[in-house]
C-alpha cells in the first residue's frame, strides 16, 4: 500500500472513532471554515497516536474527511515528559480524586475538549469550576438579582478575576457543528452569553430622573451650546481628566453621550427649570458589574447651590437601588476641594490619598478615591 493509500485509511478510521464518539452530524461550510481558522489538520503521526488511544481524537473533521486538531496537540504530551508520561501526568491534577481523574482523562481522549482554548488538563479543572461557580450563581441571581455574593461569583466564572480566568477566555468561540454534536447550547452560549445577558447586561433606568430642583436625563444634541464656555476655560477644567475643548469639541462629547451605547457608562444632564445646569456620570464596572465610579460638573454660574448634591444623591440612589452596586467610588485630584467637600456631604468615604499617582496636563499630581458601601447608604437613609 502508498503512503497516501495508508494515510487516507487511518484518516478514515480517526474518522470512524470520531463519529463513534460525536455522532454522524454534517459540517457545514461555515463550521468548516470555523475549524480552519482556530485548528490545525493532524499530522499522520499524531493520527496513528489517536488510534492508539495515546493522543486526544480530533476536535473536528471537516467535510472533506479531514482530522483537525489544535496547534499545540502534542505539547501535553512534550510537557508530561514524553507520550508515555501523559496519562500520569494528566491525572495527577486530581491527587484526591482518581475517578474523577481517569474520567477526564477518557473524555480528552475522546477530543471533547474542543471548546477549550487550551486543552490542557488545568484548563479543564478551570473550566468545571467555573460551570459549577456560574450555575450556582444564576441559581442565586434568580432568586435576588442583587445579591452581591452572585455577582461576585458570576463575573469571576464569566469574566474572570485577578489570577483566575473566566470561562470568557478559557473557551473558544465553537461553532454550529457543536450544537449538534452536544445535543444543545454550547457550553459557552449556556454559560457565557446567557448568563451575561440575563444579570450582566445594564438594564437602562426610566428617565427622566426628578429631584426637588432638578431634572436628570439623557444628553440632547442642543445641550452643547450649554457646555461651551466652561469647556474653554482652563480654569474649570484644570481639575478634570480632560483638557479644555472647543465648541466642535463639546459638540462632538454631547453627540457621542447621545448614541446608545453597551450600558455601563450613564451620562446625563441635569436641568433646573429647563436649563442645564451639569452633568454627571455613573460607570458600571468591576467584577459581575457590581461596583460603579461617579463623576459630576455643575458649570460655575450654578455652583454653591447644592444642585451638585442633590443630582449625586440621585445619581447614587440609581446605582444602589436600580443597578444593585454594592460599591460606588469617587477619584478625584486630590487638589479639587469642592469635589472632595461633596463626596464627604453625599457621606462617601476617603479609602486612599495616592501620593503623585495621576499625571494631568504636565504634572504629576495627588489623587483621591472615595468609597460608599450599599450597606452604609441604606444605614443612612434608615
Ligand atoms: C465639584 C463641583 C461639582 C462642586 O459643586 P458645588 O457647587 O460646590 O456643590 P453643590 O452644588 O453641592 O453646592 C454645595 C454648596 O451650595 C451651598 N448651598 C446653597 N444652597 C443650597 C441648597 N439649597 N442645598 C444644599 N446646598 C446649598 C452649600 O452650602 C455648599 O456651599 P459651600 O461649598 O460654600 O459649603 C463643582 O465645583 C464643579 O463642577 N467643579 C468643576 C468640575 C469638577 O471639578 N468636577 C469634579 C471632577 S472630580
Amino acid at each position: 500500500m502508498g503512503d497516501d493509500a495508508l494515510s487516507n485509511r487511518v484518516a478514515m478510521a480517526v474518522h470512524d472513532r470520531f463519529v463513534a464518539v460525536n455522532g454522524d452530524h454534517p459540517m457545514t461550510a461555515e463550521d468548516d471554515a470555523y475549524a480552519r481558522q482556530h485548528f490545525v489538520a493532524a499530522t499522520p503521526e499524531a493520527m496513528a497516536l489517536m488510534l492508539e488511544g495515546r493522543l486526544p481524537l480530533p476536535a473536528y473533521v471537516l467535510s472533506d474527511g479531514t482530522p483537525m486538531v489544535p496547534e499545540a496537540h502534542g505539547r501535553s504530551a512534550e510537557i508530561a515528559g514524553g507520550i508515555e508520561r501523559l496519562h500520569d501526568w494528566f491525572v495527577a491534577f486530581w491527587p484526591d480524586d482518581p475517578a474523577t481523574a481517569e474520567q477526564e482523562w477518557v473524555r480528552y481522549l475522546s477530543g471533547q475538549y474542543a471548546c477549550l482554548s487550551e486543552e490542557a488538563p488545568v484548563r479543564i479543572k478551570q473550566m468545571t469550576e467555573r460551570v459549577a461557580e456560574a450555575a450556582a450563581a444564576v441559581d442565586l441571581l434568580r432568586q435576588d438579582a442583587h445579591d452581591p455574593i452572585a455577582r461576585g461569583m458570576l463575573g469571576e466564572a464569566v469574566d474572570g478575576v485577578l489570577g483566575v480566568p473566566g470561562l470568557d477566555s478559557l473557551l473558544r468561540p465553537m461553532t454550529a457543528y457543536d450544537r449538534l454534536r452536544y445535543g444543545g447550547p454550547t457550553v459557552r452560549e449556556m454559560w457565557v452569553d446567557s448568563p451575561r445577558a440575563e444579570f450582566l447586561a445594564p438594564v437602562a433606568p426610566t428617565w427622566p430622573l426628578r429631584t426637588e430642583r432638578l431634572v436628570l436625563r439623557p444628553f440632547e444634541l442642543s445641550d452643547a451650546d450649554a457646555f461651551v464656555e466652561a469647556w474653554a476655560s482652563e480654569e474649570w477644567t484644570s481639575l478634570l481628566l480632560s483638557r479644555p475643548r472647543n465648541p466642535a469639541e463639546v459638540a462632538d462629547m454631547v453627540r457621542r453621550r447621545t448614541e446608545p451605547g453597551d450600558g455601563q457608562f450613564l451620562g446625563v444632564a441635569a436641568a433646573h427649570d429647563g436649563e442645564v445646569v451639569g452633568d454627571l456620570m455613573l460607570q458600571l464596572q468591576g467584577t459581575g458589574l457590581s461596583e460603579g465610579e461617579i463623576g459630576w460638573s455643575i458649570l460655575p454660574r450654578h455652583t454653591g447651590r447644592g444642585y451638585a448634591t442633590e443630582a449625586a444623591e440621585a445619581m447614587l440612589r440609581l446605582g444602589f437601588e436600580h443597578f444593585g452596586l454594592r460599591r460606588i467610588v469617587a477619584n478625584l485630584d486630590a487638589r479639587n476641594d469642592r469635589s472632595a467637600a461633596l463626596c464627604e456631604r453625599l457621606g462617601m468615604r476617603r479609602e486612599c490619598h495616592k501620593r503623585g499617582d495621576f499625571w494631568s496636563k504636565g504634572r504629576w499630581t495627588d489623587s483621591y478615591e472615595y468609597a460608599l458601601l450599599r450597606e452604609e447608604w441604606a444605614a443612612a437613609r434608615a
